[in-house]
């Protein structure tokens, strides 16, 4: 099979940005944000300027993973609304020029869905990973068939069966790839694409794309997979987008996606580029970690370096096949504004994020600098170990400073997370009306990358220094400064070239012929044409 190759028109332009539809914004009161609450709110997100939503799971569920756990890939799940909601939602973005993504859950179901119940109870059935006795890992049957199934993530979320690389007669559970029970849940992974793409969704971020095949090394079979259904797409559904969740571009781009994301983990070294640029040992701490300042850090000491190696290396075996992306953050790990990072920080690193050639995506509430909240109790599966509590990212969307926050007319102990208890919180409202905000600043960022190409994923980019202050210049013409640590940082660079360069954006960077010096915190776009 010739490697895929098209990519949907609009991706390489796309801003995107993340809605956690639990927590945006609720319309019926519950205390649950729906989608009639995001409807409503679409006119935000049209003014921010991004033009691709990407929604998390928003079917049927007993929510033990906040959706993550599916009992229905083709019905939405009534807290957020109907089908008509959704179709109202995705007809409203469209009229403004934003497309919406959903989120496939491939690796897995809850156990709750009808086909694992029907596996269960029915020995003959290999939609599911099902053993005799139980070998480790595997968590016993809860139906009238004997042994064990095994899990993908949590016990009630059942991997689905896409079968093993490698089989072994002493292990009969190891199914070949193309054995019934993989091939049929080939076949609904791409019916419940098809569902969704004709009646109007953009595409889908894909769950833990990289897991579905088991004992494969490389993950060559799992490849060959989303080679066979990116195949199909580009023929059924070719303006569809496939987000990975995978953490490794390098693999899984050349595989069939058309993106991947930089993650907290995965990839040859398991996140370090992302989290060299964001991660400061607050929020979500997962122990395996080895702390590290990181580079968007007010004390200095990190370093651009393993995230631009990281981003060359990836980019120079993905090419124009597709296309890696940067996140604020996401549901599953710390956001910007975390721990000693405040907001007065991330302008630098909104700079940052949208002059470089991956596609940028928004983690709803980062564009007013909304902060992680630490030490909430688990909901719904958000904690994940004593030190990783993913419900501080996943706190109520603050529109305005009324009793909660515009989100809901909830009682307040009725809402999905508790809102940040800091009367001082920061709110969509306020920043809305104070040009100096954050807010205006992440909007005018993204116009500028929309109105200067070079900007964007098509321009060249020669990092000229990865310490304090980050040097680049994108698309031979625009330098960029960016200097996310308290003090000021300077760069001997003498070029006579540099005298003429003239400020497009930002402040507190001088460039003259003998360098360049930034203040603390300070960044700049120059023209130095
Ligand atoms: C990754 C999702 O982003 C996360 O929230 C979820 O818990 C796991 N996959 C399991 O589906």
């Amino acid at each position: 099979m010739p490697p895929p190759h098209s990519t949907p028109s609009w991706l390489a332009d796309a801003v995107l940005y993340q809605i956690y539809p639990q927590s945006f914004a609720d319309s019926d009161g519950d205390g649950v944000g729906d989608f009639a609450g995001i409807t409503a709110r679409l006119d935000h997100l049209a003014w921010l300027g991004v033009n691709a939503v990407w929604l998390n799971p928003c079917f049927a569920s007993p929510f033990r993973d906040a959706g993550y756990d599916v009992s229905d890939y083709l019905s939405v799940a009534p807290r957020y609304g109907t089908d008509e909601d959704l179709a109202a939602l995705v007809a409203a973005a469209k009229e403004r020029g934003i497309r919406v993504l959903l989120d496939l859950v491939a690796g897995h179901t809850s156990d709750e869905h009808p086909w694992f119940r029907a596996a269960a109870d029915d020995p003959s059935d290999g939609r599911y990973i099902w053993a005799e006795g139980r070998p480790p890992g595997f968590v016993p049957s809860p139906g009238s068939r004997a042994g064990s199934y095994l899990p993908n993530f949590f016990d009630s979320q059942p991997a689905l069966n896409f079968g093993y690389a490698r089989t072994d007669p002493a292990e009969p559970w190891r199914q070949p790839v193309d054995a019934p029970g993989p091939l049929a849940n080939r076949a609904a992974l791409r019916e419940i694409m098809d569902h969704w793409l004709r009646l109007g969704l953009a595409g889908f971020r894909v769950d833990m794309a990289h897991s579905l095949v088991k004992d494969d090394p490389d993950l060559v079979e799992t490849g060959k997979l989303w080679t066979e259904l990116r195949a199909w797409l580009d023929e059924a559904h070719p303006e569809a987008a496939l987000l990975a969740e995978w953490g490794d571009p390098a693999v899984s781009v050349p595989a069939g996606f058309h993106a991947d994301f930089f993650l907290q983990f995965g990839g040859p070294s398991d996140g370090l580029p992302l989290r060299s640029l964001w991660n400061n040992g607050t929020g979500t701490v997962d122990t395996r970690w080895e702390p590290r300042a990181p580079y968007f850090g007010a004390d200095g000491g990190g370093s651009a370096g393993p995230f631009v190696t990281a981003w060359q290396s990836v980019t120079a075996v993905i090419g124009d096949r597709g296309f890696t992306t940067l996140p604020t953050a996401n549901h599953d790990f710390s956001r910007l504004c975390c721990g000693p990072r405040t907001a007065g920080q991330l302008p630098a690193a909104f700079a940052f994020q949208m002059t470089w050639p991956t596609l940028p995506a928004v983690y709803y509430g980062d564009e007013i600098g909304m902060r992680y909240i630490p030490g909430l109790p688990d909901h719904e599966g958000s904690v994940l170990g004593p030190e990783y509590n993913r419900a501080g990212s996943r706190t109520p969307m603050q529109w305005d400073d009324s009793p909660n926050a515009g989100f809901s007319t909830a009682p307040a102990d009725k809402l999905y997370l508790p809102l940040d208890p800091d009367p001082g919180r920061p709110t969509v409202a306020a920043q809305r009306a104070d040009a100096g905000s954050l807010l205006h600043l992440v909007r005018r960022l993204i116009a500028l990358r929309k109105a200067t190409p070079e900007l964007g994923t098509s321009g060249s980019v020669k990092v000229l220094h990865t310490g304090y202050p980050l040097v680049y210049v994108r698309g031979d013409r625009y330098l960029v400064v960016v200097n996310p640590r308290r003090d000021a940082a300077s760069l001997d660079l003498p070029r006579p070239t540099l005298a003429s360069a003239r400020p497009v954006e930002g402040a507190g960077v001088t460039v003259d012929e003998d360098g360049i010096r930034a203040d603390g915190f300070a960044w700049a776009v120059l023209d130095l044409a």
